[in-house]
């Protein structure tokens, strides 16, 4: 559990002095001067006056004040957390999760109709584990803040899971319900969705300046183009920082106000297809 608290402790104090430019809105950059606002003097001045001509980002061992800053959001992040687990790591925490998987073997074909393949990525894997517990302890499932319901759909329809699925939101709760008719008319729903972007095209057409004007804006701001970029990575780097810090903020509640017997942060996700990859598993 030190290692929970350690961690959070020295992401929070990052995240401290990065403040702004974790709060800060991208659409903002030009009108806000968020260069000049967002980002400590030392290692602004250094950006603009690096040689952009080599990979930048690449980890090395100088003393700048950028490679620095990579290395910490490295090493504040979840991955350089020991206390993360794998999939894998599953029977160690839960002796029931056995080894001899009981759904390895059996041929699911996931019905993933209106699903992104984020979304169905996350449902196959997450499904499977949540399936394996379920079924090795013959536990009902809750699923609370399911959302339109495609994890419990899943769940139910391929393992045959009894499952509750709660959701506070009424567009969601209809949104589950219908999600089977949905389906079924899809085609129909096609045709509509094309009708609806070719007005909004027309719209956007009516509202947007011709493109020789576009094209003017465009080349009177080019100049900005790489510091944005930039400041884009610096973000992208950050945020791995922020996401360690929300998750252990939740880890610690568990742990300290719940009085879970078991709490760990896994794993679960390929973070090319889903990228907040990780999710928390307490045991009472
Ligand atoms: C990010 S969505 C996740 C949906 C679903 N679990 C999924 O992965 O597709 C979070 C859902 O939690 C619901 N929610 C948030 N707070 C809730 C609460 N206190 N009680 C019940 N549902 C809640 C929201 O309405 C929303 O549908």
């Amino acid at each position: 559990m030190t290692e929970y608290n350690q961690h959070f402790e020295k992401a929070l104090d990052f995240i401290n002095i990065y403040q702004e430019l974790i709060d800060c809105h991208l659409v903002d950059f030009i009108t806000e001067g968020l260069w000049d606002k967002c980002l400590p003097e030392k290692l602004r001045s250094e950006l603009e006056n690096i040689d952009m001509s080599g990979d930048i980002w690449e980890e090395n061992n100088t003393d700048s004040e950028l490679s620095n800053f990579i290395q910490l959001t490295k090493s504040l992040s979840l991955e350089s957390c020991p206390a993360v687990i794998c999939v894998d790591d599953l029977p160690k925490l839960l002796p029931q999760f056995s080894t001899e998987r009981m759904i390895e073997n059996k041929f699911v074909y996931p019905k993933f109709e209106l699903m992104n393949t984020k979304k169905s990525h996350e449902i196959e894997v997450l499904g499977k584990v949540i399936a394996e517990i379920a079924l090795s302890t013959r536990s009902l499932v809750i699923d609370a803040g399911a959302g339109k319901a495609y994890l419990s759909t899943y769940l139910s329809e391929h393992f045959n899971i009894p499952v509750l699925a709660i959701d506070s939101s009424q567009v969601c709760h209809k949104g589950a319900i219908n999600r089977q008719e949905k389906i079924q008319k899809r085609k129909r729903t096609l045709t509509k969705i094309i009708i609806y972007h070719n007005v909004i095209k027309i719209v956007i057409f009516l509202l947007i300046p011709p493109a020789y004007v576009l094209q003017e804006i465009y080349q009177n701001h080019i100049h900005f183009e790489s510091r944005l970029r930039l400041f884009q990575m610096l973000r992208i780097y950050m945020s791995s920082v922020v996401e360690a810090a929300i998750m252990l903020d939740r880890i610690i509640f568990l742990q300290n106000d719940i009085k879970c017997s078991k709490v760990a942060v896994i794993r679960l996700f390929d973070p090319t297809l889903s990228p907040r990859c990780y999710g928390i598993i307490a045991t009472k």
